[in-house]
């Protein structure tokens, strides 16, 4: 490990999706920046990543519960830590709506013990105006649209499943922590994201993965419910330049502003099949299954990241045809890709569908 560190920060859930693609990006455009990952390493963490990172030369990975506030005041401390960016969460929906108390726990509880263990450190280092916490947070803490309109910053908060509650309720408090205690933080509302190393239980993963084994893909009702999808690096740059550039106490919509059904997405992967691995007289679409919708599933979410473009430079790269022809690729290879020789298993009730 190098010593000549300009500044550490604290990142929390960086063997997540979004944390590991994070994690990976920042610490290579920033080799002088000390990065220590905070992760409990749940089902939802790839343990890889932990690997991954203890072979680079600025990150430490630590494993540990945000909840566990006396571990967050040293590891503070100890690295003399000058900003928090705050991934960790439960982030699936309908897990949320079979233990809305675990969600509770971690994303509400969790970010108050993070949020006081920062104040209290820079409180104590006089470096509160200096350091820097950075919340990430959801589009869906604004609820559903209807076939109009776009989330905003200004968009009041309307949350409508534990998971969108829960963070809505820790947006609140580091709100609360920016007012009442002088913190300087900022949050971001990002939309949809793809890429690399997402969960397999969420929506895109789970559509490759069946079109992988030739089985039922699971379509929530009649599939109509529309996502703003966003490639997982544009918006960990989003976040980088969030947390290095922008003023305190400001919040940013962060979307590639790209509306899609889950209908058109499942057949998007669909075509993407047909063409990467044709499937003798078939088409992959064929796999589609509707299966009875999630309760009080929204049906559309849609934001404006002008701010963001505006004042803060921040673009989108590539196109998303381009990116998720990308994210077909990096499943098929991560998987072996060994293909199964007879036709479709129509086995809908044993899936499950993301975000
Ligand atoms: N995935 C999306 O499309 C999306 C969109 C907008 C916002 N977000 C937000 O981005 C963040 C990251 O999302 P993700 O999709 O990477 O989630 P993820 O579920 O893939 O990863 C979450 C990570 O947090 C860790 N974690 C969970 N509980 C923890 C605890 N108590 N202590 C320490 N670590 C813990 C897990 O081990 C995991 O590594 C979340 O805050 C989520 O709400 C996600």
């Amino acid at each position: 490990m190098r010593r000549d560190f300009e500044r550490t920060i604290l990142v929390t859930g960086g063997a997540g999706f979004i944390g590991t693609n994070f994690i990976e990006g920042l610490a290579r455009r920033r080799p002088r920046l000390r990065i220590i990952d905070l992760d409990a390493l749940t089902y939802a963490a790839h343990p890889e990543s932990f690997e991954r990172q203890r072979a680079m030369d600025n990150v430490i990975p630590v494993q540990g519960d945000i909840c566990d506030a006396a571990l967050a005041a040293d590891l503070l401390a100890r690295y003399e830590v000058t900003g928090v960016i705050h991934f960790a969460a439960e982030s699936h929906v309908d897990n949320s709506i079979a233990d809305p108390v675990k969600f509770v726990r971690t994303n509400v509880s969790g970010t108050a013990a993070l949020l006081e263990a920062a104040y209290r450190c820079w409180s104590k280092a006089d470096c509160l105006q200096t350091a820097r916490f950075h919340h990430i947070s959801t589009d869906e803490v604004f609820g559903s649209l209807g076939a109009e309109g776009l989330f905003t910053e200004d968009s009041p908060y309307a949350p409508t499943s534990p998971y969108s509650a829960s963070k809505a309720a820790a947006d609140l408090l580091v709100a609360a922590y920016i007012k009442t205690f002088g913190l300087n933080a900022t949050i971001s509302h990002a939309s949809n994201n793809f890429g690399p190393w997402q969960h397999d239980e969420k929506f895109i993963p789970t559509v490759i993965r069946r079109c992988l084994a030739r089985e039922a893909i699971p379509l929530y009702g009649t599939g109509e419910n529309v996502r703003d999808w966003i490639w997982v690096e544009d918006h960990c740059r989003a976040v980088e330049t969030i947390f290095f550039e922008a003023a305190p106490a400001s919040r940013y919509i962060v979307s590639a502003e790209n509306e899609r059904t889950n209908l058109q997405i499942a057949r998007s992967i669909c075509r993407i099949f047909d063409e990467l691995r044709p499937w003798p007289g078939h088409r992959h679409e064929e796999l589609i299954a509707h299966v009875a919708d999630r309760p009080g599933h929204d049906f559309r979410y849609a934001s404006c990241s002008g701010r963001l473009r505006r004042t803060l430079g921040w673009r989108p790269t590539g196109s998303f045809e381009e990116r998720l022809r990308e994210t077909v690729a990096w499943y098929v290879s991560r998987r072996g890709a060994a293909l199964p020789a007879s036709g479709p298993q129509t086995d809908p009730a044993h899936s499950k569908n993301g975000r």
